[in-house]
Formats: C-alpha cells, sequence, structure tokens
C-alpha cells in the first residue's frame, strides 16, 4: 500500500474487463488532475478465474484507442484485508456489491458502493458485464466508466477539501 491518505478499489467479478478499466481510467485522471499522488488506486474481482493474468484483449484494445493503458495490470481476488486497506470500495455491479458485503469483516473501515452512484442523474445503475458480448459493451464500459469517474474525482477533491 502507498502512503496516500485515500485509497479507492475497484472490483467487478473477473477483474480483466470492467474493473480494470475503472482502475486505469481513474488513476490517468487522477494523475492529472489536482489529486494526483493523494489516492491510491488498485482493483479486484470477486471471482479468481483469471488471478494473475492481463487484461481482456479487448478492454486494452479500447482503453488504449482513448489514451488509456491497462497492458500492465494484472488480476487478483478480493480479500478481507482490503476492507481494512480502502476506505471506498466501488462495485461495477449489484452481484458485486452482494458478493462484497457478504464477505465483509465486521468493523472495516471501507464504504462499499456502486461505483455509478457517482454519475448524477444516471440512466445506468451498474456496469453490465461485457465478457459475452461484442464492442458495443466494452464501449459502453468506457463511457460509464469515465462519466463515473470524473463524479468520483469530485466527491474526493471535495473531501480532502474539508479535511
Ligand atoms: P469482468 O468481466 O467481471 O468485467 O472482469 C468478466 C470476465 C470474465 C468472466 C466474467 C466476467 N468469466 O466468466 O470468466
Amino acid at each position: 500500500m502507498s502512503s496516500a491518505k485515500h485509497a479507492v478499489l475497484f472490483v467487478c467479478l473477473g477483474n480483466i474487463c470492467r474493473s480494470p478499466t475503472a482502475h486505469g481510467v481513474f488513476e490517468t485522471l487522477l494523475e492529472q488532475s489536482s489529486l494526483a499522488g493523494q489516492v491510491h488506486v488498485d482493483s479486484a474481482g470477486t471471482a479468481a478465474y483469471h488471478v494473475g493474468n492481463p487484461p481482456d484483449s479487448r478492454s486494452i484494445a479500447k482503453a488504449k484507442s482513448l489514451g488509456y493503458e491497462l497492458s500492465h495490470l494484472r488480476a487478483r481476488k478480493v480479500s478481507q484485508q482490503d476492507f481494512h486497506d480502502f476506505d471506498l470500495i466501488l462495485a461495477m455491479d449489484q452481484e458485486n456489491l452482494e458478493n462484497l458485503m457478504a464477505i465483509r469483516p465486521t468493523g472495516s473501515k471501507a464504504r462499499v458502493q456502486l461505483f455509478l452512484d457517482f454519475i448524477p442523474e444516471q440512466s445506468y445503475r451498474e456496469v453490465p458485464d461485457p465478457y459475452y458480448g461484442g464492442d458495443q459493451g466494452f464501449q459502453l464500459v468506457i463511457n460509464l466508466v469515465e462519466s463515473a469517474s470524473q463524479g468520483l474525482l469530485e466527491h474526493l477533491d471535495a473531501q480532502l477539501r474539508a479535511e
């Protein structure tokens, strides 16, 4: 863990499509913002199918076309320690959220919620799983992730200013 004051963990099922996209996009936007260096960012999956693997090649390509690098990321499974290490754990969909709540240790500090709560007047509450679909699904993931990342940056900026 870095010494950053705040730590955000993005969580999906496999940690190869949605959460690494959120990880790479949010980290890039963060480092271009006034909050650079102040927030630690990571991602994980609720399932272990792809542990150790890089993101899906379709996610890497879609992100790269918009200037975001994901190829260095490697999948890992979410752990109980994450609920102590991160203050914000953001689930991509309702099922991920329920799985997180089921393993959440009592007394842990993390706030656990849906990532798309950070899009004002959202038309989507969840980031749909693109794994078994076509290009459109990967495009939708990145559009939703970019919007929610802006909202999350504004939220963290307000929080850091209030401290
Ligand atoms: P992700 O997508 O949860 O966005 O990483 C998936 C990746 C792999 C599988 C399901 C969803 N899978 O079943 O292997």
